[in-house]
């Protein structure tokens, strides 16, 4: 309906699916064509327009009152009657949260929320996490070969996650599960039969997620984030709602974690994949900062993000109409060369990546962004640290989680020489 009908769709345009390759294999190099000659362009596919060039998405994320938030956690792939039933008998209503709530309802919640988010508040923090990442370092660091997302790069992300929220640390392996259901039934395309499964998993995440915060609601002096979240309801439920902690306890645990898995794992197989990169990194710690935003703008975690028309707007020469929906490619931002010289090439030393758009721009950029950096951060130092001369299974093929924004690798099989590790020598 957003779509007038009247705008001829070029055969280039006709054709983008986001749900197959070539955008699952590599979604910046799959809008190479978009950000040289069609940067904004309708998806008959999709239902939405396509937003590639970085100067538009960026214009986008700036201006959250014409580009409204409100589709962000919308299902891509609207559901069947059937799935949408299974949903409702678990009372399923997931709504606003912070990262698609309109202003002024926003940033007064933000800034009633952003205290925990501070660098400041986040220090004391990093202890815990370089211990996490040792204990699983220490786990496999003798036996030649790993999995480094299952063994190590999605546990540590949730664990940190719990801490941080203060969300009890069980049911790790259900959370995990939950996490894919909640990013398929957003933004995949399930068949109608995966609708009905998913429709379930999803339910179960909401009545785990209730279940959680009544027993959270039941310690008031907890720690963490949510907790903070809870007493802020207690005190005034017209800004922090009822609605928004149930909402928010179910989308926060997938945000702060498989974002950051995503971002570890794409990082350590970027870098292995550019050997010169990753021995300077080995060499000088110093570098790791810089290097990892620039895994984050190269191959990032999140690599499209929506909004919606509130009235009719021009982007990039594109007339559209109001209520237009947008997915905003920001891996394509990310790689056009406008902003990045040579944006193809990966480059530890470029002096702009932490302009990349991969954690957005403006008003709702990420709260967790530098919790994100520290995690990555300290996991590159341990592992450059203690497997210096690791490398990628040259046999492994890498499978993604076919949606139109999370993105990382299922699995990620490193080897090394066991004889060959630091620690033999300097225990
Ligand atoms: C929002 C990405 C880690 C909490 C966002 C947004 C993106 C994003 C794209 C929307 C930004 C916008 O609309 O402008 C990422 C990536 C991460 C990451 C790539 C890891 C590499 C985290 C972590 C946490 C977190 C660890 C929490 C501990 C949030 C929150 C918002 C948000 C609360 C909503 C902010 C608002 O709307 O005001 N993130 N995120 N994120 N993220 Fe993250």
């Amino acid at each position: 309906p957003a779509h007038s009908g009247t705008c001829p769709v070029s055969p280039r345009a006709q054709a983008f699916d986001p749900f197959v390759a070539p955008y699952q294999a590599d979604p910046a190099a799959a809008l190479a064509w978009a950000r040289a000659e069609e940067p904004v362009f309708y998806s008959p596919e999709l239902g939405y327009w396509v937003v590639a060039r970085y100067d538009d998405i960026k214009a986008v994320f700036r201006d959250n009152l014409t580009f409204s938030p409100a589709n962000v956690l919308e299902k891509i792939t609207p559901f069947s009657d059937e799935a949408t039933q299974v949903l409702a008998s678990y009372n399923y209503a997931m709504n606003r949260t912070l990262v698609n709530e309109d202003e002024p309802a926003h940033m007064e919640r933000r800034r009633v929320l952003l205290d925990h988010f501070l660098p400041a508040n986040l220090a004391h923090h990093e202890d815990m996490v370089r211990r996490l990442v040792r204990e699983k370092v220490d786990g496999f660091i003798a036996t030649g070969r790993a999995d480094l997302v299952e063994q190590m790069l999605w546990e540590v992300p949730l664990t940190v996650a719990l801490h941080f929220l203060g969300v009890p640390e069980d049911d790790m392996d259900r959370l995990r599960a939950f996490s894919i259901a909640h990013t398929v039934n957003t933004w995949g395309r399930p068949s109608p039969e995966q609708q009905v499964k998913l429709a379930h998993d999803v339910g179960q995440f909401w009545t785990f997620a209730g279940e959680v915060l009544e027993r959270m609601k039941q310690e008031p002096d907890g720690p963490g984030w949510m907790h903070e979240a809870i007493r802020k309801n207690a005190v005034d439920s017209s800004v922090v709602t009822d609605s928004y902690l149930h909402s928010m306890m179910m989308a926060i645990i997938v945000a702060a974690h498989e974002t950051t898995a995503h971002a570890a794992a794409n990082a350590v197989k970027l870098l292995l994949t550019h050997r010169e990169a990753w021995e300077d990194i080995c060499a000088d710690p110093r570098l790791i900062p810089n290097a990892a935003e620039e895994c984050l703008r190269y191959a990032g975690s999140v690599v499209a993000w929506r909004r919606r028309t509130t009235r009719a707007v021009t982007l990039g020469g594109v007339d559209l109409p109001e209520g237009a929906n947008l997915l905003i490619v920001t891996a394509s931002g990310n790689h056009d060369d406008g902003h990045f010289a040579a944006a193809d090439d990966f480059d530890i030393y470029r002096g702009n990546a932490v302009n990349h758009l991969t954690f957005g721009y403006g008003s709702h950029q990420c709260l967790g962004k530098n919790l994100a950096r520290m995690e990555l951060r300290i996991i590159l130092e341990e592992l450059t640290r203690r497997l210096p001369h690791m490398q990628l299974d040259p046999d492994q093929v890498f499978t993604y989680l076919p949606n139109t924004s999370f993105r990382g690798p299922d699995h990620l099989w490193v080897t090394w020489d066991v004889a060959k590790n630091p620690e033999a020598d300097d225990p």
